[in-house]
């Protein structure tokens, strides 16, 4: 498909004319057709591609917003807070909330979900040194910069997982002070996972006394939780505050994510009453009301035992690829538990053919739910034969 140039696309003075608005139409649904192709090539990005929510399409017709807090009501009637509800319940449950509740609401991704987890740490404990692993989302630094909090880096082990005795070194010289630590829950280029109790050990051995515990688990969440080996990484393990992706493990067509604390933490930062007749707790003001909307109907859709084969299935495909790989002489690497395997890399021509990143200059293949065995074979195919790139 021929990438549209900037002149193709800029807005006139004028109205579009008819035959004007035809054209855009076509280009329109040329690129949403290129788009969905992609998904044959498309297995190194952490999203999940097999979703079709276009039945849903009376929603595009009319603007939902759930401003303010995902508790109660608004003055603005056209919201969706009791499938925000519904969605952030059973994250709760998943996540092992006390009594099965939790404050939680729909973001607009990752990054809002970590930035309002350390806001929640940073306002508990305003002195709070802002403590995470140098494998950390690129997310973190830039937050730590909004919150104006000191970042200490921790190193990782040969895993990539936080080096909980590293941590313990770098909070005994704050050990008066507050302590905000990001754990990540399956590390965006390996899939590592912070070891959640060693890293509470770790704050209490440093003699830490206020602490917020985040768990970064956007990517790793769902794996964590439904793999056939869980890994701590939620409430019951000590976190104060989770984020989980909307987009990943789950699929939307815009990005979005799930942001859980515990309530009491919470109270601390609301404004009662301030936003459009709801109380203010969340990041944004005006909230997106149509992704609350599509991760309910695919919930709702797959249950906890649909999310929990889709999971497994993921696994699968992953152990598939390295086996595949692996006799193709490319030399992967599966970190046990996950959907990532890095791999030699091919020539740039075929890694940005498959989407493939980079990680530590070896190429980042993920399997999320759209990718298959097939993909696999193709790849493996064009591995063994590599056309004439060009
Ligand atoms: C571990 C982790 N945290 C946070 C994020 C940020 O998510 P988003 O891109 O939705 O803001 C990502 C995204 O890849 C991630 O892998």
């Amino acid at each position: 498909m021929r990438v549209p140039l900037a002149e193709d696309l800029a807005i006139a003075d004028e109205p579009r004319t008819s035959e004007g608005l035809a054209a855009d139409r076509a280009l329109l649904d040329d690129i949403a057709s290129w788009m969905r192709d992609e998904r044959a090539y498309s297995i190194g990005a952490p999203v999940n591609l097999d979703i079709d929510y276009r039945h849903l399409a009376p929603f595009l017709a009319v603007h939902g917003n759930n401003a303010g807090s995902p508790c109660g009501t608004s003055e603005y009637r056209l919201h969706t807070k009791h499938f925000e509800r519904a969605v952030v319940d059973f994250f709760a449950i998943l996540a092992g909330a006390p009594s099965g509740a939790a404050f939680g609401y729909v973001t607009n991704g990752g990054t809002e979900s970590n930035l309002f987890g350390a806001f929640v740490g940073r306002e508990r404990h305003p002195d709070a040194v802002l403590y995470a692993s140098s494998d950390v989302h690129y997310s973190v630094p830039k937050i730590a910069r909004l919150l104006r909090m000191e970042l200490a880096t921790v190193p990782t082990d040969r895993h990539g997982a936080m080096d909980p005795r590293a941590l313990e070194s770098a909070c005994r010289a704050n050990r008066h002070r507050g302590a905000v630590v990001v754990a990540t829950i399956g590390s965006t280029g390996r899939g590592a996972v912070d070891d959640l109790p060693a890293v509470h050990a770790a704050l209490a051995d440093a003699g830490v006394e206020r602490t917020h515990l985040h768990a970064d688990a956007a990517f790793g969440g769902p794996l964590a939780a439904l793999g056939p080996s869980p890994r701590p990484w939620g409430f019951a393990d000590g976190a104060d505050s989770i984020a989980i992706s909307g987009h990943k493990m789950l699929g939307c067509p815009v990005p979005c994510g799930i942001v859980l604390a515990r309530p009491e933490h919470v109270d601390n930062i609301r404004e009662q009453g301030a936003a459009v007749g709801a109380d203010d707790d969340t990041i944004g003001g005006s909230r997106d009301a149509l992704s609350p909307v599509l991760l309910w109907h695919e919930l709702r859709r797959l249950g906890r035992q649909g999310m929990v084969d889709r999971v497994h299935e993921c696994l699968r495909i992953a152990e598939y690829a390295a086996e595949r790989l692996e006799r193709r002489g490319r030399h992967p690497e599966h970190p046990a538990g996950t959907n990532t395997v890095l791999f030699d890399a091919p020539s740039q021509a075929m890694c940005e053919r498959w989407h493939l990143f980079q990680v530590d200059g070896r190429a980042h293949l993920v399997t999320m739910p759209h990718v298959t065995e097939d993909h696999i074979d193709r790849l493996c195919a064009e591995l063994g034969d590599p056309p004439t790139d060009g």
